[in-house]
């Protein structure tokens, strides 16, 4: 019998036009700070409903300019899901802010507003909700809450571009500045790379200023006199986070496909809702309110499975499909827990990280690769 081949569990998509895109930036006069980004920031705005996008060369680097832009700083807090990619809690950490975690909805996977609620505090800055799997968060509840508060509603729909809640795009005003990451396992990628988008002209000077050192040339903006052509301002620390032309190419196009991919991730998700519902699993519910990105699809092992997560786990990866579990969170971490967090207070977090495995989803898995899936966690279970 011929060796089965590897599934991984996410893959980036890349077509001829892509290539080409890339060469052509390639071989133009500008590989970095050149007209593409532009387009590329242009187009992903229109995408989903927001004034403004800047591009980043990461997420990361992406939640950390949306940091910036607000102005956090040691004393501040943030309120953020445990359940999320270190990235996202890292990026306020970065600024001398301390993330605050809070408890997910078992259902939905995101951010469980009676939970915010209770970490807010006189020190609350924002609430950084995440679009986990690209569910969208419960947005509504979160801005009465922040509003209630006078605090900021901030994005991490890495999982989500093209997502959309209650009839908005995910990146619109649903958040006061929204994230998102490119890297290859995303539902788009520019190999790596990240986005903000705001409807805040304010926030939108700072994402460009906080990519490039702090800098500005805008004569409108300058503190001391215009010396000449050249001049230009560094007014607060920032870094070099831009995203390349090269980047900026891939991106125009993967955007064009952005629904396609979205669409055939829901599809995929759809089949292993039908085919694995009879088994004792907890499976990842569709959005009730709006537009569900796939981004991920995390079963659960029910407490009357008859084989425990971490066996299911190594089964599957023994039959050469490619498994994680999204995420270990964020508090367990060796770094985190020498910073004094602890998980007692978060008992949904906790119980769904203990009986999560994501399985195979990405745009480009093949009719078989599906059924192999699928018969691979029946046979198991
Ligand atoms: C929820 C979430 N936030 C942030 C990030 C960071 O994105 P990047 O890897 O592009 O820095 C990721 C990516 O892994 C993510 O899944």
């Amino acid at each position: 019998m011929s060796e089965q081949a590897f599934i991984p569990y996410s893959c980036q998509q890349i077509t001829q036009e892509d290539i080409e895109a890339v060469q052509e930036a390639l071989a133009s006069a500008f590989i970095s700070q050149g007209p593409v980004l532009g387009r590329f920031e242009a187009d992903f705005a229109k995408k989903v409903e927001a004034q403004f996008a800047v591009g980043y060369s990461s997420g990361t680097a992406a939640l950390h300019g949306l940091c910036m832009a607000v102005g956090l700083k040691e004393g501040d807090e943030v309120v953020v899901p445990a359940l999320t990619f270190a990235g996202t809690s890292n990026a306020i950490l970065y600024t001398g802010a301390k993330p605050v975690f809070a408890d997910i909805d078992p259902i939905s996977l995101c951010l469980a507003p009676q939970s915010v609620k209770a970490c807010l505090s006189p020190r609350t800055r924002a609430i950084l909700t995440v679009d986990f799997a690209g569910h969208p968060s419960p947005y509504r509840e979160l801005r009465e809450l922040a509003d209630c508060h006078q605090v900021l509603l901030l994005s991490d729909a890495a999982h989500a571009p093209g997502g959309r809640y209650l009839g908005k795009a995910i990146g619109s005003d649903l958040a006061d500045m929204t994230a998102f990451s490119f890297n290859p396992v995303k539902n788009i990628s520019t190999a790596e790379g990240g986005m903000v988008t705001t409807n805040h002209p304010e926030y939108a000077t700072k994402l460009q200023m906080a990519r490039t050192h702090g800098m500005t040339r805008d004569e409108d903006l300058l503190v001391f006199p215009s010396e000449g052509g050249w001049y230009y301002e560094q007014q607060f620390l920032g870094f070099n986070y831009k995203l390349s032309e090269l980047g900026a190419a891939l991106g125009v196009q993967q955007l064009k496909r952005l629904d396609i991919y979205n669409n055939r991730r829901r599809e995929i998700a759809t089949l292993y809702t039908e085919q694995l519902s009879d088994l004792p699993l907890i499976l990842p519910n569709d959005s009730p309110n709006g537009f569900h990105t796939r981004h991920l699809y995390p079963i659960r092992l029910r407490e009357d499975a008859k084989i425990e997560r971490a066996n299911l786990f190594k089964e599957l990866q023994s039959q050469k499909i490619g498994v994680q579990v999204h995420y270990i969170p964020v508090p367990y971490h060796p770094y985190y827990r020498g910073l004094g967090y602890q998980m007692e207070q978060l008992p949904e977090t906790e119980k769904y990280y203990r009986s999560a495995i994501s399985i195979p989803l990405h745009a480009g898995l093949k009719e078989i690769e599906i059924e192999r899936v699928i018969r691979t966690i029946r046979s198991c279970l």
